[in-house]
C-alpha cells in the first residue's frame, strides 16, 4: 500500500546534470516505492522564458526523460507525462485564475528574482507572473499529497495550498493540501563554483563521457589559496571537496586531514573525484546508451502516461465542475 501520491515536474531542458540529479532525481528514485509518483514534462512552464525558443522542445523532452529512466524511474511504477497532453492542466488554471489577486502573484520572490534576472520588469508575460497557479494545477488535479522540490520552488507550492485552502471554502472539500519535501543540495555547486546550471555553462552532465568527466573535473576551481600540493588547503570553500562530500561519503575524512595538512595535491584530489564520478555513473552510462537506441519505446511510455494520468486528471475535474456549477 503506498503512502499517498506525488507529484514533481521538470521544464525539458534537455540532458540532466548532476545538480539535476542530486537536486530533484536522486529523491525521486528514492520515494517512488513508498508513494505513487507522476513526473511531468513541463512543457506549458518552459514557454513562459522560451516562448521564442521552441524548437528543441521536442528533442529535450526525449533527451530528459530518457535521463529520469536511466537514473532509476520505472516507467511501469511511476507515471511519465507531458504536462500539455493532460489539457484538463489548463481548465484548472483558468479556474484557479480567479482566486488568486495579482499583487499575491507579483510578491512572490522566486518570480521576482526570474524576472530581475532576466530584466524583465515592465515586460513580463501575464503567463510568466501566473505560472505558479498553473503549477497549482499540475499538483491538484492530481490531489498530490506530497511534491519534491528545491527551495526555490517552495513560495510557488505556498500558493498550491492557498488555492486548495481557498477553493475548499468556497466550494467544499476537494482538494489536499500537498506538502514540500525538500530536496537537499538544491543549489549544488557547479564546477567554477556557482549554482550548477546549463545557462552558466559549469555543468557535468550524467550523460558526459568519462573522458569529458574528467577534463571538466581537471578545470574546476578549489582553494584559490592552494597553489603547491605543499600549501595548506581549506576544503570548506573548495568545490572539489564538496562533490567528494557528496559522491564519495567514505573517503571525506582522509581527504580533509591530507588537504588541511598539505600532504594532498588539487590535481591528485580532482583525479580521485572524476573516477569516483565515472564509477558512480557508470551503470547510468549503460542504461542511457540502451534506452537511446530505442527512442520509440520512450514514445510510448509518454503515450501510455497520459493515459493512466489523463483517468486521474478528467475525474478531478467532473469533481470540480460540479462544485462550481460549471455543468
Ligand atoms: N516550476 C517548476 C520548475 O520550474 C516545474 C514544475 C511545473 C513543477 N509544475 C510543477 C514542479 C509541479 C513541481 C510540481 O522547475
Amino acid at each position: 500500500m503506498k503512502k499517498g501520491r506525488i507529484l514533481s515536474g521538470m521544464r525539458p531542458t534537455g540532458k540532466l546534470h548532476l545538480g539535476n540529479y542530486v537536486g530533484a532525481l536522486e529523491s525521486w528514485v528514492k520515494l517512488q516505492e513508498e508513494y505513487q509518483n507522476y513526473h511531468m514534462v513541463a512543457n506549458w512552464h518552459a514557454l513562459t522564458t522560451s516562448y521564442q525558443n521552441v524548437s528543441s522542445f521536442h528533442r529535450d523532452t526525449i533527451d530528459m526523460v530518457i535521463d529520469w529512466i536511466a537514473a532509476g524511474i520505472d516507467p511501469q511504477e511511476s507515471v511519465l507525462f507531458v504536462q500539455s497532453d493532460i489539457i484538463e492542466h489548463a481548465e484548472l488554471h483558468l479556474l484557479f485564475s480567479m482566486l488568486i489577486t495579482v499583487a499575491r502573484l507579483e510578491r512572490n520572490p522566486t518570480v521576482k528574482e526570474q524576472i530581475r534576472e532576466l530584466n524583465l520588469e515592465e515586460n513580463v508575460s501575464y503567463g510568466h507572473l501566473g505560472y505558479p497557479v498553473l503549477q497549482a494545477a499540475d499538483v491538484l488535479i492530481y490531489k498530490a499529497n506530497l511534491v519534491p522540490v528545491g527551495e526555490d520552488q517552495v513560495p510557488h507550492i505556498e500558493i498550491t495550498r492557498e488555492i486548495a485552502r481557498r477553493f475548499n471554502s468556497l466550494y467544499g472539500k476537494v482538494f489536499p493540501e500537498p506538502e514540500v519535501y525538500l530536496t537537499l543540495f538544491s543549489r549544488f555547486p557547479g564546477l567554477d563554483g556557482n549554482r550548477m546550471s546549463k545557462s552558466i555553462g559549469n555543468t557535468i552532465l550524467l550523460s558526459d563521457a568519462p573522458e569529458e568527466i574528467e577534463s571538466k573535473v581537471l578545470m574546476a576551481v578549489t582553494d584559490p589559496q592552494k597553489i603547491r600540493l605543499t600549501d595548506k588547503g581549506h576544503p570548506d570553500i573548495c568545490t572539489v571537496f564538496a562533490y567528494h562530500q557528496r559522491f564519495n561519503p567514505g573517503e571525506v575524512s582522509t581527504i580533509r586531514g591530507d588537504c588541511e595538512n598539505a600532504r594532498l595535491g588539487c590535481v591528485e584530489c580532482k583525479k580521485n573525484l572524476a573516477r569516483t564520478l565515472v564509477n558512480f555513473l557508470a551503470e547510468f552510462r549503460k542504461k542511457r546508451q540502451e534506452l537511446e537506441r530505442n527512442e520509440k519505446k520512450i514514445e510510448e511510455i509518454l503515450v501510455a502516461g497520459a493515459e493512466r494520468a489523463r483517468e486521474i486528471a478528467q475525474a478531478t475535474m467532473e469533481e470540480v465542475r460540479s462544485v462550481m456549477k460549471i455543468r
